[in-house]
């Protein structure tokens, strides 16, 4: 019989005390246990209470290189090379926000590039003088332009003909005055847009310069003070120069109205385009053709300074032919050829 230390009775498979307690655990009731031994000789206990050991450190790396064997091999370069080519075939039309004071927010999808430009000059108190080719969106961005800010639109289009009394109004033998469209944007506000700019006459264009130089101005009823949100929103296909190879019959705009304006000019805005095409129900693969083939006609009627004039109504109208069921020959002569001459046509086709 052994007798212990303490005196009691000793007993061969009492199990040892612990031997180390976390210094931070004071309390006896939950004893934490640090365990410094080797990994590698002892169980090691895990938050479930289960045991791990060399067997399973083994087996998990196993496991970890079967996965690797299992993945597929991913090439970084190869990757960024698809993501690039896929983007390249991705066509956005830009998409304007405009913030506005009152804390509304006005988006127009389908925008053209140059829309937040011109809304920002409008809002800037400036009136703009849009100029570009036929066809490239003037008069739609005057119109989402005036949405933009909230205000009312008014558009009539300049030609020769067009007299003063179309801008002031007039008054009728009997004395009574009839308003114009013009009239109502100048003493209300709104947006007025001037379409063919420099297609107007030169006593038609003295008149706006006025109302635009003064804060009021002589109607045939009597003197009107500007209203502080009257904008004037121009569009015209030469910078007032006078006539050019493709625009001839444009009037040559006095400088003292050109001054008046800020000057926006207006290109064609591809994505717009495509888009454009694309609502025409055309496949997008016939479309891509068609956009193709009228840019490359554009651009050699630019080179070869042609006074041909290819828009995005052509290429549109392309589109939409030939979702109607047109051959591309008849719609390409239908929207492109129009009756040239063969020497002509040979010209704009060349290299294509
Ligand atoms: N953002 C747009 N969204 C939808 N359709 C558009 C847009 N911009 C232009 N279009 C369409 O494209 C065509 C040409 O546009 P628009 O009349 O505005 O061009 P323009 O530059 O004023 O032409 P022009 O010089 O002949 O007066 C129109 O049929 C118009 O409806
Ligand atoms: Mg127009």
């Amino acid at each position: 019989m052994l007798i212990n230390a303490s005196g009691l009775l000793h007993k061969c498979d009492e199990p040892k005390p612990v031997q180390a307690v976390r210094a931070e655990d004071s309390s006896p009731a939950v004893p934490s246990v640090s365990v410094d031994q080797d990994e590698e000789k002892l169980p090691v206990s895990n938050a479930h209470g289960s045991t791990g050991s060399t067997d399973s450190g083994g087996a998990f790396a196993a496991f970890q290189s079967l996965v690797a064997s299992l993945a597929p091999k991913v090439d970084r370069d190869e990757v960024a090379a698809m993501i690039k080519a896929e983007m390249e075939n991705i066509v956005v039309p830009t998409r304007t926000v405009v913030e506005r004071l009152i804390g509304d927010r006005k988006i127009i999808a389908n925008s053209h590039e140059k829309l937040a430009d011109v809304t920002t000059d409008l809002l800037s108190g400036e009136h703009v003088l849009m100029v570009g080719p036929a066809g490239t969106g003037k008069s739609t961005i005057a119109e989402q332009a005036a949405e933009s800010l909230g205000l009312p639109y008014f558009s009539i289009s300049l030609s020769p003909m067009t007299p003063a009394s179309q801008i002031l109004g007039y008054m009728q033998a009997e004395g009574e005055y009839v308003r114009s469209l013009f009239r109502e944007a100048y003493e209300h506000g709104g947006v007025f847009h001037f379409d063919e700019f420099d297609n107007g006459h030169p006593s038609v264009l003295a008149v706006i310069n006025a109302s635009l130089a003064n804060a009021q101005m002589a109607f045939p009823d009597q003197m009107v003070k500007r209203h502080d949100d009257f904008r004037c929103v121009a569009s015209a296909n030469t910078y007032g120069r006078g006539p050019d190879r493709a625009y001839v019959g444009r009037q040559q705009i006095d400088a003292a109205t050109l001054d008046r304006f800020s000057i926006e000019t207006i290109g064609v805005d591809e994505s717009l385009e495509y888009s454009l095409c694309m609502a025409s129900g055309l496949g997008k693969d016939e479309v891509l053709r068609v956009l193709d083939y009228v840019r490359n006609l554009r651009a050699n009627a630019e080179q070869r300074a042609m006074t041909v004039v290819i828009s995005p109504r052509a290429s549109v109208g392309m589109c939409r032919l030939l979702a109607a069921g047109k051959t591309w020959e008849a719609a390409v002569e239908s929207r492109m050829r129009r009756g040239m001459s063969d020497k002509d046509w040979g010209k704009l086709c060349a290299n294509y």
